[in-house]
C-alpha cells in the first residue's frame, strides 16, 4: 500500500533527535552514513565546498559548478545542484546516499561537506583535494539556521528562537560548534590548498571572487563569462530556478511552506531577529570564543 509506505516514510524522516559522533552532534541519519564517509577515496583533482551549514554552500556551489563548466548555463540547468554536486555524509531514507551519487559521478568531481575538519575522511587531506570553504557571519548563519530547522524535518524542533540561539551558542545544535568549525578550517588553510571565502564579500563584489574562485580551480574565465556567472548565481535568479531552489526535494524532507529555503540571502538580517539583550550576550561570548584566532569577520567592526 504505497499509503502506508509514505506515512512510515514521513514518520520515519520527521524530526529524529541528534546523535553524537565524536563529540560533534548531527542529524541522525547523518550519523549513520559516517562509518562508510571514513573511507571515501577522494581523488587529487576532486573539489570539496566545504560550510558551516548555512553559509552559502548552495550559492558556491551552482558557482564552481557553472566554472567547471565554462559557464554553460544549458548544462547546468540539466540536473539539481545536489546531484551535480553530491553531498558527501548525506543520508535520507528513501533517496540515495551522497556517497553512491559519488560513486557514479565521473572525475572532476564537486563535492559538498559540512563536516568539521575532525570528521574529514583522510584521504581529502592525504590527496591534498582543492578545498572551498566558504564562512558567513555567525549570527546570520544562526538566524537562517532557525529557519532552515523549522522547513528541513531531519532536524530535531528547533524550540524558540531564544531557546536554539542558546544551542548555537553551546554548539548543541547539528555539526556542533560554528566557532570550532571556521577556526579548523582557517588553521587548514595555513597548510592546504584552501580557498577560505566569506559569504560577505561574495555579495559585496560577486565578480571579483568568481574570478577568484575560477583562477583557484586552475579555470581562469574571459570576462563575459564571468559576468554571466554572476547574473546566474544571483539570489533572484537561484530563488526562481528548481534546479537550485530544491523545490525538487519532497515536501515531507524540506517544506518551502514553512520558510523557503532561498529565504533573503542578505547580509545583516540577524538585526531583525535578535534583541538587543541577546546581541549583547552574544558579543561578549563570540569575544570569548574567537579572542585567540587570527580569524577575522567583518562584523566584528
Ligand atoms: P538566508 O536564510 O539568510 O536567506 P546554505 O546553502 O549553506 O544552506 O545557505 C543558505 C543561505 O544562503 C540562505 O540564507 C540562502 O537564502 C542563501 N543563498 C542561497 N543562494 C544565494 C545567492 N545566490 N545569493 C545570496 N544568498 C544566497
Amino acid at each position: 500500500d504505497p499509503g502506508k509506505l509514505r506515512m512510515e516514510l514521513i514518520q520515519d524522516t520527521s524530526r529524529p533527535p541528534l546523535v553524537n559522533v565524536k563529540g560533534v552532534p548531527l542529524i541522525k541519519y547523518f550519523a549513520e552514513t559516517l562509518e562508510l564517509v571514513k573511507d571515501f577515496q577522494a581523488w587529487p583533482d576532486d573539489i570539496l565546498i566545504s560550510t558551516y551549514p548555512k553559509s552559502g554552500t548552495t550559492w558556491l556551489s551552482e558557482i564552481v559548478d557553472m566554472i567547471q563548466k565554462g559557464g554553460d548555463q544549458e548544462k547546468c540547468q540539466q540536473t539539481p545542484i545536489h546531484l551535480r554536486v553530491p553531498f558527501l555524509e548525506f543520508k535520507v531514507p528513501g533517496i540515495p546516499l551522497g556517497i553512491e551519487t559519488l560513486k557514479n559521478t565521473p572525475a572532476p568531481r564537486l563535492i559538498k561537506t559540512h563536516l568539521p575538519l575532525s570528521l574529514i575522511p583522510q584521504s581529502f587531506l592525504d590527496q591534498k583535494v582543492k578545498v572551498i570553504y566558504v564562512a558567513r557571519n555567525a549570527k546570520d548563519v544562526v538566524v537562517s539556521y532557525y529557519n532552515f530547522y523549522k522547513m528541513a524535518k531531519v532536524h530535531p524542533d528547533p524550540g524558540t528562537w531564544e531557546n536554539f540561539l542558546e544551542k548555537f551558542m553551546t554548539g548543541q545544535v547539528s555539526y556542533g560548534s560554528w566557532y570550532q568549525h571556521v577556526v579548523e578550517w582557517w588553521e587548514l588553510s595555513k597548510r592546504h590548498p584552501v580557498l577560505y571565502l566569506f559569504f560577505e564579500d561574495v555579495k559585496k563584489d560577486p565578480k571579483k571572487e568568481i574570478q577568484k574562485i575560477a583562477e583557484f580551480m586552475g579555470r581562469p574565465l574571459p570576462e563575459d563569462v564571468i559576468d554571466r556567472i554572476v547574473q546566474h548565481t544571483s539570489f533572484k535568479k537561484m530563488k526562481e530556478n528548481p534546479m537550485t531552489n530544491y523545490s525538487t526535494i519532497p515536501s515531507e524532507i524540506m517544506d518551502h511552506s514553512i520558510s523557503p529555503f532561498m529565504r533573503k540571502g542578505i547580509v545583516g538580517d540577524w538585526k531583525n531577529t535578535f534583541t538587543v539583550a541577546q546581541n549583547e550576550r552574544f558579543d561578549a561570548d563570540y569575544k570569548k570564543k574567537m579572542s585567540g584566532s587570527d580569524l577575522h569577520f567583518q562584523n566584528e567592526l
